[in-house]
């Protein structure tokens, strides 16, 4: 199992189950890692591997603490599940053309770069490894379709694995949100200050709108807090982007919500748009950071037409109770109700189709795009106004 392995740079650091993972090169480590800096071989990651990079460092994606080495990969993708039997369903590897793969050798260290070519990591490469592309885009995407955003990755990548542990030498400045970087650690210390026995952990990549707003409320009714928790790594071209949808969530927790129960946070992982399986990351991945809680709404991770909207919530039921550490809190599409003039869902709402206000993320973009405000029922004043503004500049 890789992600109990004892590296030679780190004895003795061997996590145990729930304790987080550190892989943040040391200053001595940092030194000796920048003294090998121009005889390393090097690989250069891109977006979605520099993020993995990152939240392996930092503890986001604990127990894992590298690329998946073979027999990781096969368990995560076959049964969702390490090699050691605990749960997770995505795989996370570091894949490169065999040309780049071939002169590299097993037991070496490699230099990682990341796309503009910083030095910002290294990799002990225990092991190279083929994988069958199509078996990973039907099992963890549940589609071979090109099209599919996640797979066309897959497609994309090259044919080998490099696998094992990593260091991270250079931190993503993250210039954009510095207060917003709160990593695991932080985050679990924040809440026990705050004294929350239960957090709820909520993710989003869009621009938050009141059907959001009213399922993290629902959910805020029963915990004692709130981590707003927006992904801020790649997304796909048509997704609003990362700052945008910060400002957003800015107004609407100094607005709408009651301060001193929220903490926003930047969750620096890449979306895979993996749907059901994404939706057990990102809760794996939230409990990582202290969540107790995790909100499932409608068609979670999903894109297109890929997935039934509630088969995000029923991949859940794949764990026994109490297995992934962390409780999903699901909820159904929520809307706006013109009959009640609430925000409601199907369980708590009389209303015929005719009465209920939802608008699709594209619908949106189109609107935005066209200089229209989408409407109060779906989404605040001054988000609104913050979206229209930002698609203008
Ligand atoms: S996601 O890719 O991160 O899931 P999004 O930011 O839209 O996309 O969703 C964040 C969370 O809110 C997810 O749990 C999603 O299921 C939920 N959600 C989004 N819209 C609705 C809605 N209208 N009703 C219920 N849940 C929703």
């Amino acid at each position: 199992m890789q992600s109990l392995t004892v590296s030679s740079h780190q004895e003795g650091v061997v996590p145990q189950i729930d304790q987080l993972v550190n892989r943040i090169a040391t200053p001595e480590q940092r030194s000796e890692f920048l003294d090998k800096a121009d005889s390393l071989p090097r690989v250069q990651l891109d977006q979605r591997t520099t993020s993995d990079l990152e939240m392996i460092a930092i503890g986001g994606f604990s127990p894992v603490i590298g690329f998946m080495e073979q027999a990781d990969y096969e368990t995560v993708v076959e049964d969702m599940r390490l090699s050691n039997s605990q749960p997770w369903s995505i795989p996370i590897t570091l894949s490169v053309e065999e040309a780049v793969a071939e002169p590299l050798k097993e037991g070496s260290l490699v230099r990682l770069d990341d796309p503009s070519g910083r030095f910002v990591g290294v990799l002990e490469l225990t092991q190279k490894y083929r994988y069958d592309k199509n078996r990973e885009a039907v099992k963890v995407y549940r589609t071979d379709e090109e099209k599919h955003p996640g797979v066309q990755v897959i497609y994309n990548q090259g044919e080998i694995n490099l696998a094992g542990p990593v260091w991270l030498l250079e931190r993503d400045p993250h210039a954009q949100f510095p207060a917003y970087q709160i990593d695991p650690a932080a985050s679990r210390a924040l809440f026990a200050e705050r004294g929350w026995k239960t957090v709820v952990g909520f993710q989003t990549r869009n621009p938050i709108h009141r059907a959001h707003e009213y399922i993290i409320k629902c959910a805020l009714e029963t915990v004692d807090g709130l981590f707003l928790h927006p992904l801020v790594g790649a997304t796909k071209s048509d997704d609003i982007p990362a700052e945008v949808r910060m400002r957003c969530y800015e107004i609407m927790v100094e607005h709408y919500f009651p301060n001193d129960r929220v903490i926003l946070a930047i969750n620096p992982a890449a979306m895979r748009y993996a749907g059901p399986r994404e939706a057990i990351f990102h809760a794996l991945v939230r409990k990582n950071y202290g969540c107790t809680h995790f909100i499932v709404g409608r068609d979670h991770a999903g894109v297109g037409d890929y997935y039934g909207t509630y088969d995000a919530q029923y991949i859940f039921d794949e764990f026994k109770p109490g297995e992934l550490g962390i409780v999903p809190m699901k909820f159904e599409h929520a809307f706006y109700c013109t009959r009640t003039q609430t925000m409601a869902t199907s369980k708590t709402s009389p209303s015929s189709k005719e009465e209920r206000i939802h608008l699709s993320g594209t619908k949106v973009r189109q609107m935005l795009r066209n200089g229209e405000l989408p409407p109060p029922e779906f989404s605040r004043p001054q988000v609104a106004a913050e979206l229209v503004r930002a698609m203008h500049d």
